[in-house]
């Protein structure tokens, strides 16, 4: 367990997944937590579950992600851990990517992670730690993840700018890279069942240790980067991904 205690922790997109098991990790270690997300009653629900406050926000929109800074502040004043994980993830081959889909995946995974930590920057403690949500799809050739990844690769980009720019008040940033997780975000895809169980098969049968990973997970290494653990590291990306990066010739 990471030593969270007096430490306020900011989780975007924290009524689900990945976001949903870190605001509970986050709390088990003694942080006050508060998670957004764009439905309120879906945040209501996660936050009354988890015991946390929830707050409405789309990343999608500057202004929301301004107010919502205003309202963190009024509430809690400063901010010692952000979580930039909201994201979305859709799918579409070369030739068929409108330009709809990308505005909508750049401008929540990308613009949304970059306004989140601008708008969050004048709140945040001198000491804070920044941790970005990215995936290993920032590295991979994926079939349909064109936009997707290229959000994520973006994101990667950024955390290592923003790690040299905020040094000087002690604000670590780093990015972690998950696998697959167990999450709803798969069935958001509007991917058939069948397509779908074809891709956990397939993703499964590459992973060295033949699974999908669980959002907790993920959770302990946000976890351990949002600690005093992590004191000395500062833009770097961590995968978590149950070895499939590394792309070996499995039997
Ligand atoms: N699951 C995986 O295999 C995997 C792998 C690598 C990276 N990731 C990344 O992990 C992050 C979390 O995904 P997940 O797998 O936990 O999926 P998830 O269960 O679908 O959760 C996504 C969360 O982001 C929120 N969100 C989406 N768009 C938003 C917006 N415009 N404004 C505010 N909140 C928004 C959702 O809230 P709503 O309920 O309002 O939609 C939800 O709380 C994403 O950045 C994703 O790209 C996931």
């Amino acid at each position: 367990m990471a030593n969270l205690t007096g430490k306020t922790a900011v989780v975007t997109g924290g009524n689900s997944g990945i976001g949903y098991a870190t605001a509970e990790r986050l709390k088990a270690d003694g942080a006050t937590v508060i998670i957004t997300g764009r439905s309120k009653e879906r945040v209501a629900t996660a936050a009354g579950e988890l015991g946390v406050t929830g707050l409405v926000a789309d990343v999608g929109s500057v202004a929301a992600i301004s107010s919502l800074a205003d309202e963190v502040k009024a509430k809690f004043g400063k901010v010692d851990v952000l979580f930039v994980n909201a994201g979305i993830f859709e799918l579409a081959p070369l030739g068929s990517i409108s330009e709809e889909m990308f505005d909508r995946q750049m401008g929540t995974n990308f613009k949304g992670a970059v306004f989140t930590v601008e708008k969050f920057l004048p709140i945040l403690n001198d000491g804070a730690s920044i941790i970005n949500l990215s995936s290993i799809n920032a590295y991979t050739g994926m079939p349909n993840t064109a936009i997707y990844a290229a959000s994520k690769a973006a994101m990667n980009s950024f955390t290592r700018t923003a790690a040299t720019e905020l040094a000087p008040r002690r604000i670590r940033v780093n990015a972690v890279n998950p696998g697959p997780v167990v999450t709803p975000i798969f069935g958001k895809t509007g991917m058939l069942e069948e397509q779908l169980n074809g891709m956990v098969a397939a993703v499964q049968e590459r992973s060295p240790l033949k699974r999908l990973g669980q959002p907790k997970e993920i959770a302990s290494m946000v976890a351990f980067l949002a600690s005093d653990e992590a004191s000395f590291i500062t833009g770097g990306e961590y995968n978590v991904d149950g070895g499939m990066n590394i792309n070996p010739l499995l039997g």
